[in-house]
């Protein structure tokens, strides 16, 4: 639409804010009847570099299972959001945040994920964050289901892949939407549901132990059946509460060709397909028609039922919303693929700075990526995670002067300024991590997102203090200001 004015900058009622996820966050892992999650029982890395969280097999769950403690699963003890939700929201008041991210764990409200009836002390937990919340003007941004399904629904029927999922799932939905109408406008379905295709955390399916190509199959069936659940959520919440917005949620893997070669900028398409085919289906409410090559060459037949289609094309959400972290280039040959990134490995790029992990940061990357999906969907999006990995250090004077947060926050908040004066309609910036958590990757504490430091180390040694970092009082202004000072 033409407009013969520009924006200069965010938007009034700008979202912003921090993200974190119940698996990484809330300790508590066997409290208050919760159930096992498929998060609790991936086993910490042994090294910073090991990305093999897609290849779980059914063994390594049943040694977990057969483990009481968190010692090799750092993510059953988080950070103890449980106990601390008081103080950690507290902390967000002062930094004056607009919005907080969780996810609610599925297996405290529902243990095993098949049950008729919720856990009430679950629900109740969530009540009370809810309360807390609203006491500081923070609007909760929800995540239904962030790499946490129930562990009893992987070893009764292989987690998604089995259709029965769907039902499960949309009774827990249900639940929530009516417990919490009211007190959450902003829903999202699957965190990163494009991983979903290269293993287990997201659909909690196991490693069969056949090559990855003859896993698609089964990873992309149980995608299927994700995006059912995610469009009867959609319904659902629309039904329950009008005044709510749910949507999808997105890794947005920003890739490059490796050279002005043809060859290697459609390589680089076919990549970017492979990420937005997600969002394809979720916003716009169909497969796209690429999909079906993709399938066709890699032997998958995606079983629907009669009104799959029907149910997608009705009911696509609201919103989109996205991580964004990092870039990486593609190539058609074999070059050697030694970038790494959130679960998205790729080429390495000469121009960019890669993190103490490896990741490359890319804030004009970002921009694109919002300019790219804004043109592709043309619905509201919200960038619901970022942020930079890194280790901190506690100075001599107890201080932690993380200005290589503050640098790595400014640089993709003024790519974000930007892209909103190309037009992008952008909702709100919640940054990953804002309270140190476990990591998700690695399990490691010692890659820490946040502008409040936790005091625990990789081996779960600490007092878990809360304490503020530099990057504190620099966002609590960025926030202040509506962006307008990032200095
Ligand atoms: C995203 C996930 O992939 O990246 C988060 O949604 C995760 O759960 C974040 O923590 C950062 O990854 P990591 O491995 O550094 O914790």
């Amino acid at each position: 639409m033409y407009k013969s004015t520009i924006p200069t900058g965010f938007p009034e009622g700008f979202l912003w804010g921090g993200a974190t996820a119940a698996n990484q966050y809330e300790g508590a892992w066997n409290e208050d009847g919760k159930g096992l999650s498929t998060a609790e029982v991936v086993k910490k890395a042994e090294k910073r570099t090991d990305m093999s969280l897609g290849n779980i097999t059914l063994e390594d769950i049943e040694i977990a299972i057969a483990d009481k403690t968190d010692e090799n699963y750092p993510k059953r003890r988080g950070v103890d959001f449980y106990h601390r939700f008081e103080e950690d929201l507290a902390l967000m008041g002062e930094m004056g945040a607009k919005a907080f991210r969780i996810s609610l764990a599925w297996t405290r409200i529902f243990p095993n994920g098949d049950e008729t009836e919720p856990n009430e002390a679950g629900l109740a937990f969530y009540d009370k964050v809810f309360e807390t919340m609203a006491k500081y003007d923070i609007e909760p941004v929800v995540t239904l289901s962030h790499y946490e399904s129930p562990i009893h629904l992987t070893m009764t029927r292989n987690g998604w892949a089995d259709r029965a999922t769907i039902a499960d799932f949309n009774r827990f939905t249900e639940t929530v939407f009516r417990r919490y109408k009211g007190k959450v406008k902003y829903w999202l379905t699957f965190n990163e549901i494009n991983t979903g295709s290269f293993g287990f955390h997201e659909t909690g399916a196991v490693d069969t132990g056949l090559p990855y190509d003859e896993q698609l199959q089964i990873r992309y069936q149980a995608l299927h059946h994700q995006f059912v659940a995610s469009a009867i959520a959609t319904k659902q919440v629309h039904e329950i509460d009008p005044e709510a917005k749910i949507g999808a949620m997105l890794a947005r893997m920003q890739t490059y060709p490796a050279t002005p070669n043809p060859a290697d900028v459609q390589a680089a398409q076919v990549q970017d397909e492979l990420n937005l085919f997600f969002t394809d289906v979720q916003v716009r409410g169909e497969y796209p028609e690429f999909m079906n090559r993709y399938f066709a060459e890699h032997n998958v037949k995606i079983a629907m039922a009669d009104d799959d289609e029907e149910i997608l094309k009705a009911h696509p959400v609201d919103f989109l919303s996205f991580s964004y972290y990092m870039s990486t280039v593609t190539s058609a040959g074999d070059s050697e693929a030694d970038a790494l990134g959130n679960m998205a490995v790729g080429g390495r790029n000469p121009y960019l700075e890669a993190s103490d992990w490896g990741w490359q940061i890319d804030p004009i990357g970002l921009r694109i990526a919002l300019n790219e999906m804004w043109d592709r969907y043309r619905v509201p999006l919200f960038i619901v995670e970022n942020g930079l990995g890194a280790l901190d250090e506690i100075a001599a004077d107890g201080g932690i002067h993380d200005t290589y947060r503050i640098d790595y926050l400014r640089k993709h908040i003024e790519q974000m300024r930007e892209a909103i004066i190309d037009g992008v309609d952008l909702m709100g910036y919640t940054m990953w991590g804002i309270i140190d958590l476990v990591s998700f990757s690695t399990s490691e504490m010692s890659k820490r997102y946040g502008v409040v430091y936790v005091d625990q180390d990789d081996a779960g040694n600490g007092t878990l203090e809360r304490k503020k970092k530099d990057s504190f009082a620099w966002y609590k202004k960025v926030i202040a200001t509506n962006g307008d000072d990032l200095n």
